[in-house]
């Protein structure tokens, strides 16, 4: 299986919860890496952007506004068949529907205002990753690994 990088982001209910912690502890027990991190409040028109292929959607204009109500943490996971892995570990959109243990079934509060977000697609990966960092952001950890 490749090694893979995928976009995650930990929304605004769960950072303004003081819970980043513990959702990179998923990460991390999945055998995913964070390669680069980062804090920021999205402006309108980055959220826009950002959910552009949902702007026909009834609840675009809602999930703007959530999206912009507080800060949010970007990262990139790397691992084995990271795309897959960080969706499988989300669970699914609406945490009603979310595999028990998953972060969307233990954190999230609603379909919308649910926890965190994650590529779907190696091209949706290659995509919003670059919407949040250079590629001199994101760094190699697995030439460090091999000296642990
Ligand atoms: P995310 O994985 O970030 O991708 C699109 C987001 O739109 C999704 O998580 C939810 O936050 C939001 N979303 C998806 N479906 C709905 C819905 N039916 N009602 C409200 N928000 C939704």
């Amino acid at each position: 299986m490749a090694i893979e990088r995928t976009l995650s982001m930990v929304k605004p209910d769960v950072v303004g919860k003081n819970m980043i912690g513990k959702i990179y502890q998923r990460f991390e027990a999945a055998g995913l890496q964070i390669v680069a991190a980062r804090m920021m409040r999205l402006s309108r028109p980055e959220a826009e952007r950002f959910y552009a292929v949902h702007r026909h959607k009834p609840f675009y204009r809602s999930l703007v506004e959530f999206m912009t109500c507080g800060p949010i943490m970007a990262q990139v996971l790397e691992g084995e068949d990271a795309i897959r892995k960080n969706r499988e570990v989300m669970g699914a959109t609406n945490p009603d529907d979310a595999e028990p243990g998953t972060i969307r079934a233990d954190f999230a509060t609603n379909v919308e205002q649910n926890a965190v977000h994650g590529s779907d697609a190696p091209e949706t990966a290659v995509q919003e990753i670059a919407f949040f960092f250079s590629n001199e952001q994101i760094c190699e950890r697995r030439a460090a690994d091999s000296r642990a």
